[in-house]
């Protein structure tokens, strides 16, 4: 059983499609065992996004995770990371595959509804970076 941490993007919240994400990830079998609501600091945003900090589009990352409430969630289930990047779709939603969550839901490349983690040792840091060990209900 593996688990991964999941962000509800803010042109996500801010169009009220919690519900719908999380049905999606139900659907898939992976396991909600944390959830919280929560508004990103800009050097919050910048701290979990540092391994992009050189990219063309670090600010625009940042400014856009800081706009508005995320939902920071930890997935449970067999082979959640890459199921849930499965279920997310290509980042950009132009090339997602049909029924994914940016496929349905995302705006752009950037304002792309949710983030993924990427490996197991991504997941682990991305998941203490923002839950504590007595938050994950298994
Ligand atoms: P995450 O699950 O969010 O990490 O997405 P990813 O792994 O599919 O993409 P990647 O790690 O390459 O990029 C991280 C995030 O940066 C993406 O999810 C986008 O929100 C954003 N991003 C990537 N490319 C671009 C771009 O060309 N322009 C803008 N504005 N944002 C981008
Ligand atoms: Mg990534």
């Amino acid at each position: 059983i593996e688990r991964t941490l999941s962000i509800i993007k803010p042109d996500a919240t801010n169009r009220n499609l919690t519900g719908k994400i999380n049905a999606k990830f139900e659907e898939a079998g992976l396991r909600i065992i944390a959830q919280k609501r929560i508004k990103l600091t800009m050097d919050e945003a910048g701290k979990f996004y540092e391994v992009h900090k050189e990219r063309p589009f670090y600010g625009e990352l940042c400014e856009f995770m800081a706009s508005a409430p995320v939902v920071v969630q930890v997935l449970e289930g067999e082979s959640a990371i890459a199921k849930n990047r499965e279920v997310m779709g290509a980042t950009n939603p132009a090339d997602a595959a049909p029924g994914t969550i940016r496929k349905e839901f995302a705006n752009s490349v950037g304002e792309n509804s949710v983030h993924g983690s990427d490996a197991p040792e991504t997941a682990t840091v991305e998941i203490a970076f923002f839950f504590s060990g007595l938050e994950l209900v298994g």
